[in-house]
């Protein structure tokens, strides 16, 4: 168990067991599709069968039929009662701005086109099914290099990707350079696949709303289903207190939602819908695939000169949604010359979202690949090049890190994974039949900060409740939450309680961005010792003195309601946390840069014969701030390399072009990690400590780990083979003799 638990160093909390652990394994903890409702009807999706025209006719007699159906939805008897919402691209809004059932036109495929609701599940799947419905269709546009693509910059059509960094002339240090590369790199479709399946149940009590959903910004989730529903947000109630798992895939207002509310108003009856594993690769977002052209330039000595990140995304032609990870992959290390532009593509397919680490996930994978490359072309070892290009700078506006600890994360990995003894040359190291890999990349992710309100209170006995809208994906967030409460007040982690996921409470911010710990966190610190200012008590808050400083006011509680919102937030930033919109800082987008890093190492195995791909090892070593709780985070850092093994090696929606349609929609199909696929992760913690990021001092690390793990094994697959594959999955039939 002590590996679990690491003891902790240096600027480290303590590794408490999750507090709500004990609910969530007897089966306590209650999930959005858990809450019982009273006689709930149930509710089925009809997806539309093609991915563009328009629906010519619904014919519903045969669903009619069915024993026990109670209502269809479609666009003839829905087209006004949701009304349009915007799409922010920031997530918690619109994950798409297709309006929901407002018109026959077709987007893409799989588009919610339909809802039957029922008496029971099993009748309203059966009308869904036999909902007849003609399409006229035309020809869809499924991807890059499909007919049709529009391609447009994405400074010109995102809100998120304002600006295409840069600085000096990236063409002449090019030109300029000893040694140079220049590589294409893609990355495949990919769907978070949480465990736990998207659902929504609403209920309605006099005119006003509850909604169960989990949902990663119940702010956010309130406001805009009252939009669409042209509502008062104080008059709908999300409820999500437990997720599982999200990754960014339940952080946005639904097509789904409204539909939902919609029905059960009708009904005058709560509806609950649970929309299947299939539906759910349509109906919520994922990862678009991406291309990348990255050019670099160094010198003999390894020096950059210049660097060169060019990206392009497919997203749909509803939405301009892009991720745009040039923010982060030109900033990582020091070069003179820099150049960038991202572009979208845009296709005939549903809304891309967020998905864990979005940005960096693919392009750094870019950037990591193309480092490791350009050491083999200068000869040198891949950590040399990126110790030769280190930096406490960032290179664009030379704003300073509040804290890097790259080359530490480098050293303490390479020593534990014993790098010293790997021979360079690539195919020189086997281990009978098995060819043996070692790679190695960086990991990245921004510190990233939201404004955040929490609700404190202590009674004479000393019990804590922490009472904010924030959410626990599953990460530990309740945990570190009444860590901090608990550290600051001087209190056993037993007195304090924590609520959170709720509309009702005080606003958190989206679970996005790994920003809720730090933001969160720093919010209840500030709480904590606004409570220790009122009660005049310098150290622990129990026994005597607490009992005196209670009977002194002569109160039974204190309450302590505190706003934080952190540097850099632009004017009413917290009023727009309650208006459901986010607002996030951070990263490299003030007068100082801050980055959470670690580093990576993979052991592959690749059979000489069948070239069969095994991972038996990896090492990864990561500096974060300050750790609330080391088990916690060896957990997050743990799944986020597996995940990372995932990318690298299994994971890829199959598209088939001709239809612009998911072909392995179900979790036989789409390969994800399993036990098997696992060998030994050895996770060290760096210690770090970070003055500057926020009064928490924390790095969020929720995304931070499987960032870099594709380009780590990507580069181990080069070191046993001495072939470069550039794109994801790596597959066995890649590495078959041509
Ligand atoms: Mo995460 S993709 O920021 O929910």
């Amino acid at each position: 168990m002590a590996r679990a638990a690491p003891v902790p160093q240096a600027n480290m909390g303590q590794p408490d067991a999750r507090i709500d652990g004990r609910s969530k394994v007897t089966g306590q903890a209650r999930y959005a599709a858990d809450f019982p409702v009273p006689k709930p009807a149930y509710a089925f999706l009809v997806l539309s069968p093609i991915a563009k025209g328009r629906i010519t006719q619904f014919d519903p007699a045969e669903a009619r039929a069915v024993p026990g159906v109670l209502d269809i939805l479609t666009y003839e008897n829905s087209a006004y009662d949701i009304k349009e919402l915007p799409f922010s691209g920031d997530g918690g809004w619109a994950g798409s701005t297709i309006r929901p059932l407002s018109s026959p036109k077709i987007w893409h495929d799989g588009q919610i086109i339909a809802m039957v609701v029922a008496d029971t599940f099993e009748a309203a799947r059966e009308a869904a099914y036999k909902l007849r419905v003609t399409c006229e269709a035309e020809t869809p546009t499924a991807t890059f290099d499909s007919p049709g693509t529009q391609t447009q910059l994405g400074t010109a059509v995102s809100k998120r990707h304002t600006e295409d960094p840069a600085v000096g002339d990236a063409q002449r240090g090019l030109a300029s350079a000893a040694v140079k590369l220049d590589a294409e790199y893609y990355t495949p479709t990919q769907h978070h696949n949480p465990i736990e399946l998207f659902a929504t149940t609403c209920a309605w009590d006099n005119g006003k709303l509850t909604i169960y959903e989990p949902s990663q910004f119940v702010y956010g989730l309130r406001t805009g289903v009252a939009q669409q529903l042209g509502m008062d947000p104080q008059d709908v109630h999300v409820r999500s207190p437990f997720i599982g798992g999200a990754f960014g895939s339940k952080g946005s207002v639904t097509q789904r939602t409204a539909i939902v509310a919609l029905a059960a108003k009708r009904l005058n009856r709560p509806v609950k819908l649970v929309v299947t594993r299939d539906q759910g690769f349509t109906t919520a977002t994922y990862r678009a695939e991406t291309r990348h052209r990255v050019r670099l330039g160094a010198e003999r000595d390894g020096k950059l000169t210049a660097l060169s990140h060019e990206g392009w995304e497919v997203t749909s032609r509803s939405d301009a949604y892009l991720v745009g990870g040039t923010r982060a992959s030109v900033r990582m290390y020091a070069s003179p010359n820099v150049a960038s532009k991202v572009s979208i593509v845009r296709a005939d397919r549903n809304t891309p979202g967020f998905m864990r680490s979005p940005p960096e996930v693919p392009y750094i994978y870019a950037l990591e690949t193309a480092m490791d490359e350009l050491a083999v072309a200068l000869n040198m070892d891949p950590i040399e090049l990126r110790r030769v290009n280190d930096t406490m700078t960032e290179p664009i506006k030379g704003n300073p890190f509040t804290s890097r600890s790259l080359m530490q994360c480098f050293d303490a990995a390479a020593r534990s994974f014993g790098w010293s003894a790997r021979n360079p040359k690539p195919g020189s190291m086997r281990d009978g039949e098995w060819l043996i890999g070692w790679g190695c990349a960086m990991a990245t992710y921004p510190s990233q900060m939201s404004p955040a309100a929490v609700r404190v209170t202590i009674n004479r006995r000393s019990e804590v409740h922490v009472a904010v809208a924030a959410h626990d994906v599953g990460t530990g967030a309740y945990t570190v939450i009444a860590q901090m409460a608990a550290t600051r007040l001087g209190l056993p982690l037993s007195n304090v309680r924590v609520d959170l996921g709720d509309s009702a409470l005080p606003p958190g911010p989206v679970a996005g961005g790994s920003i809720t710990t730090a933001s969160v966190c720093s919010a209840v610190l500030k709480a904590c010792d606004a409570i220790r200012e009122k009660l005049g008590i310098a150290d622990a808050l129990s026994g005597e003195a607490l009992e005196r400083a209670f009977a002194q006011r002569g109160v039974g509680v204190i309450e302590q309601y505190t706003e934080w919102t952190p540097d850099g937030a632009k004017p009413g930033a917290m009023k727009d946390l309650f208006d459901g919109k986010t607002s996030i800082v951070g990263g490299p987008m003030q007068d100082r840069i801050s980055f959470a890093f670690g580093a990576e190492f993979v052991e592959l195995r690749i059979h000489d014969l069948t070239r069969e791909i095994r991972v038996p090892r990896m090492v990864g070593a990561f500096a974060a701030g300050h750790i609330m709780n080391p088990r916690t985070a060896r957990s997050q850092l743990m799944g986020g390399m597996i995940w990372g093994i995932g990318s690298a090696l299994h994971e890829e929606t199959e598209l088939d072009k001709g239809r612009a349609r998911y072909v392995n929609d179900n979790l036989a199909d789409y390969l994800v990690p399993v036990n098997a696929d696992i060998g030994d992760v050895e996770i060290i913690l760096v210690p770090e400590e970070d003055t500057k990021v926020n009064p928490a001092g924390v790095k969020g690390l929720g995304e931070l780990a499987n960032v870099g793990t594709a380009a780590a094994i990507s580069n181990a697959v080069f070191h046993a083979t001495g072939k470069r594959i550039r794109k994801l999955p790596i597959r066995i039939e890649d590495l078959l003799e041509a």
